[in-house]
């Protein structure tokens, strides 16, 4: 695979405040977030030069942080004016914005009460996280070795870079055995999520998904649950066991890459990309490149 790196392209990217060229948004070796994983990011899809849902985004940016214990130093409105600058520079209309935060270099151990507080946006064109055929099919996943941590292990509602280090190895062994992402189970053995996207299933013509109690509740998700429920598909969200995937007819995914994803296999069990998948599909694309109109229609 052939791939121009993230450190060598056109373009600009903000920087603590100020615009700079792609290839010169550097930090030091010598950072607390790159040691100790003291940092927090988001991730966002803009469509028709609109970030969908921009301002909840960047509230969870804060909220991160906090949970992290350091308050970003530019607020919720500098932020959405920012992406949008960021956008407007590069010449983006439909793409994919990483706002990051993270630690500096002024302490270099455990403690970090007095580092600097760094941040930057960035944005390029991003058009589908898995490939256009597998979105039709629906992907492959498998259970991954690797569990999403307790609320008393880890920071689990923080968008925060540390808890990737687990979604790596699990995405990592799954494309190993060949498939394209991973299904985690929870600390206790319960569904939790794929590597990067909230898990549904349908069982019966209801939808179900697990409480989100040790890993993030999308913004997707909450979007999904919403656009189900207006067209009357009732939403449970309960404990599920991973052998419920036995009566299971449907399942797919979501995230603010990954969109709605059908999934068609999980460790040979397969599913259809029914008649639900389909329809959430459409009206959350649909939904995305036009949220002003979906409104005033469902109002
Ligand atoms: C681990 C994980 N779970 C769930 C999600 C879905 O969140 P959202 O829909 O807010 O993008 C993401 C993506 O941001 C993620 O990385």
């Amino acid at each position: 695979m052939s791939m121009v790196p993230f450190d060598d392209r056109d373009g600009v990217i903000w920087f603590n405040g100020e615009m700079v060229p792609w290839r010169e948004a550097k930090l030091h070796v010598l950072s607390h977030a790159l040691h100790y994983a003291s940092s927090v990011f988001e991730g966002e899809r803009a469509y028709g030069g609109t970030i969908y849902k921009m301002r909840e985004h960047h509230e969870r940016f804060h909220v991160s942080a906090g949970i992290l214990g350091f308050q970003i130093p530019y607020g919720i409105e500098a932020i959405d004016a920012a992406a949008m600058e960021v956008l407007k520079a590069n010449g983006i209309v439909d793409g994919y914005l990483r706002p990051v935060a993270w630690r500096g270099s002024e302490m270099m151990g455990v403690s970090a009460q007095e580092t600097r507080i760094n941040v930057a946006i960035a944005a390029w064109e991003w058009p589908s996280y898995f490939s256009p055929e597998a979105r039709l099919k629906g992907i492959r996943l498998t259970t991954s070795p690797w569990r999403r941590p307790a609320p008393d292990t880890a920071p689990v509602h923080a968008k925060a870079a540390g808890l990737y280090m687990i979604c790596t190895l699990a995405k990592h062994a799954a494309e190993a055995k060949g498939f394209n992402d991973a299904l985690m189970l929870d600390y206790r053995g319960r569904v939790a999520e794929a590597t990067g996207a909230n898990i549904f299933l349908l069982q019966d013509g209801k939808l179900h998904t697990p409480t989100p109690d040790c890993f993030l509740d999308g913004l997707t998700r909450q979007t999904v649950i919403a656009l189900a429920r207006a067209r009357g598909i009732e939403v449970v969200e309960r404990t599920i066991m991973p052998d419920e995937l036995a009566e299971t007819q449907e399942v797919f995914i979501t995230g603010t890459a990954a969109e709605v994803t059908p999934v068609g296999e999980i460790d040979g069990q397969t599913f259809a990309v029914g008649e639900i998948t389909q329809e959430l599909m459409t009206a959350y694309s649909d939904l995305v490149r036009n949220p002003a109109q979906a409104s005033a229609s469902a109002a």
